[in-house]
């Protein structure tokens, strides 16, 4: 039988054009600052986007962008994202604030189905998603309810990076998943260009260590004009141009 909140889901992201979730087997590779990163470089265009923090054990870009998990959205025939630096942000943290929340994965998949169902994403085309990491229940909820997404995989240069990128790589192309590309974080020059193209995918480029970066979040403003995330205007031109229109 099929579970009316999966209708519910798909009716609520329909209309939304491109679905980018972003995604790394590895944690801490810089997922949860490229995702706000993209989002806010996609709304310094004017684009009409979004971003879901999906991450209920880690939930980060409401720190990245200083948003309180005090300021609950809206509720209208449904939950409305909150508007930041031109962006319609929703996360888990609203509803977990930031108390720890273990889950099995069938909890995950409820929470997750919940969330979707609920979130109205009205005038939305990009909605990027921050994933937690693995490739467990959150990532196979992810390509059941997400097909059509267009997947952007992180990753660092680090020699332990390398075995799971390759792993996420070849799963997601085993599954027919549209991979937009791979972002090399934390590399002051591309090393793995060679490696992803290998796979057949596209490398978007790379984004160095800035040491400065923590005294950048906290404000979507400072963050959004900060080295880091103009480094993201420049991979995202390349996004657009080719995958998105
Ligand atoms: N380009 C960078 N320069 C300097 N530090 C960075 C950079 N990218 C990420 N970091 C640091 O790496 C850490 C992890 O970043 P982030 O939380 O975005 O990773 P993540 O992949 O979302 O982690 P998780 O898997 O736990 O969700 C942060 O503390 C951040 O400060
Ligand atoms: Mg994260």
């Amino acid at each position: 039988m099929i579970d009316p909140r999966e209708e519910a889901v798909s009716e609520k992201i329909n209309s939304i054009k491109h679905i980018i979730p972003v995604l790394s087997s590895k944690g801490g590779v810089g997922k949860s600052l490229i995702s706000t990163g993209v989002a806010l470089s996609l709304a310094k265009r004017n684009l009409p986007v979004g971003l879901m923090d999906l991450d209920f054990w880690g939930a980060s870009d409401h720190i990245i962008l200083g948003v309180e998990t005090t300021d609950f959205p809206e509720e209208d025939k449904g939950i409305l994202p909150v508007k930041v630096c031109g962006l319609n942000f929703m996360s888990v943290a609203f509803y977990t604030r930031e108390k720890p929340l273990p889950m099995r994965g069938s909890e995950y998949t409820d929470a997750l189905l919940e969330l979707m169902a609920v979130t109205r994403w009205e005038n939305v085309d990009y909605l990027v998603i921050d994933m937690p990491p693995g490739l467990g229940d959150p990532f196979l909820n992810l390509i059941k309810f997400f097909r059509k997404g267009e997947f952007l995989i992180v990753s660092t240069p680090s020699p332990l990076s390398l075995v799971a990128l390759e792993n996420t790589l070849s799963v997601l192309r085993e599954q027919g998943i549209n991979i937009v590309g791979v972002i090399e974080n934390m590399a002051p020059e591309p090393t793995i260009k060679s490696l992803v193209e290998k796979h057949d995918v596209r490398y978007l480029g790379n984004i160095p260590v800035y040491s400065e970066i923590d005294s950048w979040i906290g404000d979507c403003r400072r963050f959004s004009e900060s080295p880091f995330v103009c480094r993201i205007d420049g991979i995202i031109a390349n996004i657009t141009k080719n995958t998105v229109e």
